[in-house]
């Protein structure tokens, strides 16, 4: 096939992007945006600064413009995200104790209401984890009212919208390796164990020096899917530029092609210039929306797939 999103879906799988409600009127982007991908993540427009700027008062007008042009373009919607220690709106910042978890709860179960039926995955909670070596929880106001907090946001999730599957999603869980990646597996592992309702791990694979592309990622997931969950990259991008970036595209590509549970390759963003790294090039299309070579190597590897 001569797409991402058809070569993907060859195999069962599909390829997404994601997609910021200002670039809509852009029609080069929309034209590639269009053209290449069947599944679109909203880039800030579902998060909770976005969603419920005032306590009780949702807004989903930014995000609906997103789910509306993915459904009329016949794409499928990822949901990005529903708990996260950033991107809180000012309300939330200041909050703490029961009357956060409470909060969080209520704005976990609005949320998944509004799009219930729509979604495919939702990034139930993002990021919880510290880097480095601990393996420790990520300290937040979120973790403060207690190391439950992310189960109870998945149940929330589940009973708002049980046709979605619930993913755990986090940054630097790509080499098996490092303490954040094991800590991450043993959380999944405890979930499966005591029945916390969770069907997936997202991989965001944000790769750059001083976070390259594991030789081994491969493993990771496949630790990951021998847990019972599936798993998706959800925010593919690679510094450098090409031949070498291309390798690396390949590498990621191919690792999700080997393990069946891997369901599928979102990238984050469409352009290199539509990157939330400036000046930098991690993306499959140039500033002019031209092809690089990690595109074909990513095209090439999915049609072999
Ligand atoms: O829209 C406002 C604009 O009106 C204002 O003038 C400008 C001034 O700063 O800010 C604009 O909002 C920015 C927004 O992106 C849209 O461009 C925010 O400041 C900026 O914080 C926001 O950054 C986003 C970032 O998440 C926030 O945490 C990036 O676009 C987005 O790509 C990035 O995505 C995250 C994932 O959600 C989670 N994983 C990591 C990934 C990369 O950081």
């Amino acid at each position: 096939a001569t797409t991402l999103g058809a070569s993907a879906a060859q195999t069962g799988r599909y390829f997404g992007t994601a997609i910021s409600a200002g670039k809509l009127g852009d029609s080069t982007y929309t034209t590639i945006a269009n053209r290449e991908f069947d599944m679109v993540t909203a880039e800030n427009e579902m998060k909770l600064d976005a969603t419920e700027p005032n306590q009780n008062q949702f807004n989903y007008t930014a995000g609906d413009r997103v789910a509306n042009w993915a459904t009329s373009n016949g794409k499928r919607l990822r949901g990005h995200t529903l708990a996260w220690h950033s991107q809180q709106p000012g309300w939330m910042q200041n909050m703490s104790g029961t009357a956060l978890r409470n909060a969080m709860l209520n704005h976990v179960t609005q949320v998944a209401t509004h799009y219930r039926g729509k979604i495919y995955a939702w990034d139930v909670v993002n990021e919880a984890f510290e880097d480095g070596g601990s393996g420790a929880r990520r300290d937040s106001n979120l973790q403060r009212t207690g190391n439950d907090w992310i189960e109870a946001a998945f149940r929330a999730a589940r009973a708002a919208d049980p046709g979605a599957k619930l993913c755990y999603n986090d940054y630097n869980i790509d080499n098996p390796d490092h303490a954040k990646t094991k800590a991450v597996v043993a959380m999944v592992r405890d979930f499966k164990n005591r029945g916390v309702p969770i069907d997936c791990v997202g991989l965001q694979a944000h790769f750059n020096s001083g976070n390259p592309v594991p030789s081994n990622f491969q493993t990771t997931l496949s630790t990951f899917a021998g847990l019972g969950v599936d798993v998706q990259i959800t925010e593919l991008d690679i510094q450098g530029s090409g031949t070498d970036q291309a390798n690396k595209y390949r590498l990621v590509t191919n690792a999700c092609l080997a393990i069946s549970r891997c369901n599928g390759i979102t990238v984050w963003g469409v352009r290199d210039t539509d990157s939330w790294r400036p000046g930098d090039t991690p993306l499959l299309f140039d500033g002019n929306g031209n092809k690089k070579p990690a595109y074909t190597a990513t095209l090439d590897a999915l049609n072999a797939g």
